[in-house]
C-alpha cells in the first residue's frame, strides 16, 4: 500500500473514472484514485455506482486529502461531460483523465452475444473516446494535460481464459491511446495505456471462478503460477505506475503501453 507522497502531482486536478470501492479488498481505480491523492492532486473519483465513489472519497479524506465523488455512466456522452463539468467547477480545471473502467465476458466466445460484444465495447473503448473529447477543452486551457487508461496484458495476447471481446477492445484501447498520443502531442498532451497483467482485485475473485473452473485457492495459485515473479500484482503496483505516468517525471512519455505484469508478456510458461 506504499504509494509517493513526495507531491509530484501537487496542483493538479485527477478525474478517475471507475474508481469506486464496491468491495472490500483494493481495487485498481480506488487504488489509483488514493495514490493521486497521496501525491497532492485534488481527486475527482468517478463510478457509476455513487456509494462506491463515495467510499473512496471518505478514504481519501480520512487520510487528509482532497477528493469529491460524481456519479458517471461512462458509456453515456452527457453523463461523461457533466463529470468533467462537475471536476473543473468543482477543483478549477482538469489536469489528468484516468479510464479505469473496464468491463468483460470471459468464457466460450461462441457464446459472447452481439449485444454483449456492444456492451462491452461502449464501457472499454467508446468510453476513452467521450471522455477525452469532454476533457481535453480543459487541458487545453491548463496548458498540458495526461490521459491514462488502463489496458490489460490481455491486449497482447491469450492470457489462459477465453476472454475475446475484452481482449479485442483493451488491443483497441493500446492503439487509441498512440493516436490520441500524436494528434495531441502539440497541444502539450500525454496518452499512455498501463497494459496491466494478472491482478488480484476483489472483482476477479468475484467474476472469474467460473471461467477457471476451480475453488478460490486453485484459481489464486493457478494465476500465480503464471507469473515469473510468482504472484499476481495488487492494485498498488498498478497506481505506481499511474502515478508515475500522470506526473511529470514521465514527461517525455507518451504513446507507449506500459506494461506492469511481473514478467509474464516476457515468456511462454504458464497459461
Ligand atoms: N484485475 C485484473 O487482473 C486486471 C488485469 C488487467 C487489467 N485490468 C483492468 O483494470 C481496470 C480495473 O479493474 P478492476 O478489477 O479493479 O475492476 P472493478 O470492476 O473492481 O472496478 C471498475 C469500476 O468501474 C465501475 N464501472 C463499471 N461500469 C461503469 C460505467 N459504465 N461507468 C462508470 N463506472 C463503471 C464499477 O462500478 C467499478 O467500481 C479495468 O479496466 C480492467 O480491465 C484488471
Amino acid at each position: 500500500m506504499n504509494t509517493p507522497t513526495d507531491g509530484c502531482l501537487s496542483g493538479r486536478v485527477c478525474l478517475v473514472l471507475g474508481a469506486g470501492a464496491a468491495t472490500a479488498g483494493w481495487a485498481i481505480g480506488q487504488a489509483i484514485a488514493i495514490a493521486y491523492a497521496r501525491a497532492s492532486a485534488q481527486v475527482m473519483v468517478g463510478d457509476l455506482n455513487l456509494e462506491a465513489a463515495k467510499a473512496t472519497v471518505d478514504f481519501i479524506r480520512s487520510e487528509g486529502h482532497q477528493a469529491q465523488a460524481c456519479q458517471v455512466d461512462v458509456t453515456a456522452e452527457a453523463s461523461v461531460q457533466n463529470a468533467v463539468s462537475q471536476t473543473v467547477s468543482h477543483f478549477g480545471g482538469l489536469h489528468v483523465l484516468h479510464n479505469n473502467v473496464g468491463i468483460g465476458k470471459s468464457g466460450d466466445s461462441a457464446r459472447t452475444t452481439a449485444s454483449d460484444w456492444q456492451r462491452i465495447a461502449d464501457a472499454n473503448l467508446l468510453a476513452l473516446h467521450l471522455a477525452s473529447q469532454a476533457a481535453i477543452p480543459a487541458m487545453r486551457q491548463a496548458g498540458s494535460g495526461v490521459i491514462l487508461c488502463t489496458s490489460s496484458v490481455a491486449s497482447q495476447r491469450y492470457v489462459g481464459i477465453p476472454h475475446l471481446a475484452y481482449g479485442v477492445t483493451k488491443a483497441a484501447t493500446n492503439h487509441f491511446c498512440k493516436m490520441m498520443a500524436v494528434e495531441y502531442a502539440p497541444d502539450n498532451i500525454r496518452v499512455n495505456s498501463l497494459v496491466v497483467g494478472l491482478v488480484d482485485t476483489p472483482r476477479i475473485r468475484k467474476t472469474m471462478m467460473g471461467t477457471y473452473g476451480e475453488d478460490e485457492r486453485a484459481m489464486v495459485n493457478r494465476r500465480n503460477a503464471q507469473i515469473p515473479l510468482g504472484k499476481m500484482g495488487d492494485a498498488w503496483d498498478v497506481a505506481n505506475a499511474a502515478v508515475f505516468l500522470a506526473s511529470d517525471r514521465a514527461r517525455f512519455i507518451s504513446g507507449i503501453d506500459l506494461v506492469i505484469d511481473g514478467g509474464m508478456s516476457a515468456t511462454v510458461r504458464g497459461g
